[in-house]
């Protein structure tokens, strides 16, 4: 009997979990739970036995790829998947795959939650400011970035969008201003909202020259990934300007050192919890087990992100 391991270090909810339970068995497979492990050896052991898994931002690694004699297919319930060594995937002949769209109107909510929450000075009860009538910047207009735009119109605001990987006219259509440059959509926008994935071109590309571009008043949300953030620079840019804010649900290293240094202008969660709702845990996790059990049964590989 093939066996399913769901390896969530920060668990789904139980409804989502019964949820994954019922397509694998109904399926005639046997569900495997490792939550909030210890350990990553914890991880690696587990996954010894199993043909299929399904994680989160847990890390796949090649030596996890390697202990997973008998596994065929790893599925990200979620969006990204720079945690899943996609080399030594293939090396291995595991299927990575992700569930992309599934968790997006979750970030995109906490996004909004943490842009007021600062715009209102952390409801500490003095005058903040509205989002009605300023202008922000989405910056990649995928799963996302498409609800971040829905809301800030929602919301009143001036929506931008930069994505060489999108058509003008899908954006245009959408209701939202398209830009032809990174430049010009950072300074253009009050607030810009990042949803580029992590990879070797973007590490590290937010940096102060492009930060330093925004007009007065800027905010930085960023719900993707901390790596895209050049950090030295986030520090730079608090200290030379004072209107700058930066709210995170990928906190940087040094968060807790700007919080201290520039309290009330910046806000990070204390885990990632873009996609910490009931929802979105059930559309993600269910739509990962529906794939792996699609792949076992009739080779569907559509939502495959390896080579
Ligand atoms: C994603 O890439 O889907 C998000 O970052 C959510 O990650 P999580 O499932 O670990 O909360």
């Amino acid at each position: 009997m093939k066996k399913v391991l769901v390896a969530t270090d920060k668990p789904f909810v139980k409804v989502a979990v019964d949820g994954i339970r019922k397509i694998v068995e109904d399926a005639g497979y046997e569900l495997a739970l490792l939550e909030k492990y210890k350990e990553h050896s914890d991880l690696v052991n587990a996954v010894a036995t199993a043909d299929a898994v399904i994680i989160r931002s847990d890390i796949v690694d090649k030596e996890v790829l390697e202990a997973g004699k008998s596994l065929k297919i790893v599925v990200r319930a979620g969006a990204g998947y720079d945690n899943i060594d996609l080399e030594a995937a293939t090396a291995n002949n595991v299927v990575a795959m992700n569930t992309p769209g599934q968790n997006a109107n979750a970030v995109a909510e906490l996004a909004f939650g943490m842009m007021v929450y600062l715009a209102r000075n952390t409801f500490n009860g003095t005058s903040g400011t509205e989002l009605r009538g300023k202008s922000i910047g989405i910056h990649a207009y995928g799963n996302v970035g498409k609800y971040v735009a829905l809301i800030a119109k929602g919301f009143g605001m001036d929506v931008y969008a930069f994505d060489p990987f999108v058509p003008e006219d899908v954006i245009v259509k959408d209701g939202i201003t398209p830009v032809k440059s990174v430049d010009e959509l950072y300074s253009k926008c009050q607030y810009v909202s990042l949803h580029i994935p992590a990879t070797k071109e973007t590490k590290g590309s937010i940096n102060f020259d492009l930060l330093s571009k925004m007009p007065k008043g800027a905010t930085l949300v960023n719900t993707a990934r901390k790596e895209v953030i050049d950090e030295a620079s986030l520090v730079k840019v608090f200290e030379a300007r004072p209107d700058f804010r930066y709210v995170s649900d990928v906190a940087p290293d040094n968060a807790a050192e700007l919080a201290e240094k520039f309290a009330g202008r910046i806000f990070c969660t204390p885990k990632k919890m873009g996609a910490q709702t009931e929802e979105a845990n059930i559309n993600a996790g269910l739509a990962a087990a529906r794939q792996i059990v699609d792949f076992f049964q009739t080779g569907n590989t559509k939502f495959k992100v390896n080579k």
